[in-house]
């Protein structure tokens, strides 16, 4: 999809494109097999999402979730976790400015209560800062659980019957997110495994899949342009009948 199609943010046609969603695995593996420490290699992670970011703008993708920090990731050593928070502040404080520049609307999804007091200061203010963003919607989910989010926002129904669209909704309150979950288009993930992880259980519906055994640090724009191309010649029928 080219750029010219979706360039002019306009009022009322904010994050036009598909709902790209991705989940970034495989940093660990490639610090091993690079001699190189847990930490490093999630440090080389957030230099390809950096750089996922810019071209899924180029690509015309409306909204990019990242799968940061699942619920689960908390079961990992101290250390890795402690790395792992600190190098997310860094990294939106570090990117607040090139998105307001870009015109991306940067939101966390997820729980927030369990967060540092630091970090959940800092995406306050980057959330604030980039809010008038219309060109793409990136959310990044941190202490993220499908499941869970569907438990609560299953909970805040109290009892009352809701359609799909409410229900989205819902989803998108009961973890901070501005505006109500979409649909995903696609899921990307890295790193060879062939599963969801807890991932978007809800929005993925008819999602598309691609998985690819390139781990996420070795991830680039190239990679990204093929993964939207085969999207692209995908028939999609939603459970209707095919076009031929
Ligand atoms: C994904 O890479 C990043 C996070 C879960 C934070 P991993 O750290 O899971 O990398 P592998 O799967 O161990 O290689
Ligand atoms: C999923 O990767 C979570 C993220 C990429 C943030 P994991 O590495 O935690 O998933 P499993 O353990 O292989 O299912
Ligand atoms: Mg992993």
């Amino acid at each position: 999809m080219s750029m010219s199609r979706h360039a002019a943010p306009q009022v009322h046609t904010s994050f036009v494109g598909p709902h790209l969603a991705i989940i970034m695995d495989g940093n660990g593996r490639w610090a091993t097999a690079n001699g190189l420490s847990r930490p490093a290699g999630h440090e080389a992670g957030l230099r390809t999402a950096r750089d996922i970011v810019e071209a899924a703008v180029r690509e015309g993708v409306g909204t990019l979730t990242l799968y940061a920090f699942s619920a689960d990731n908390w079961k990992r050593p101290s250390p890795e976790v402690t790395a792992l928070m600190r190098l997310f502040r860094r990294a939106l404080i570090g990117e607040a400015k090139r998105c307001l520049e870009n015109g991306v609307r940067l939101t966390i999804l997820g729980r927030r209560d369990r967060l540092p007091s630091s970090l959940r200061h800092t995406v306050e203010q980057v959330e604030s800062l980039t809010s008038t963003g219309t060109r793409m919607h990136l959310r990044v989910a941190v202490d993220y659980s499908a499941r869970d989010a569907v438990i609560r926002a299953a909970a805040a129904m109290r009892g009352n019957g809701v359609s799909r669209e409410a229900f989205s909704e819902l989803l998108a309150r009961v973890d901070h997110d501005a505006m109500p979950a979409r649909e995903v288009d696609l899921v990307i993930r890295t790193g060879g495994e062939q599963r969801l992880s807890d991932f978007l259980l809800w929005e993925c519906a008819y999602a598309e899949l691609c998985f690819t055994p390139c781990l996420w640090p070795d991830f680039g724009a190239p990679e990204l342009n093929d993964a939207l191309a085969d999207y692209h010649g995908r028939e999609r029928r939603y459970g209707g009948v095919g076009l031929a």
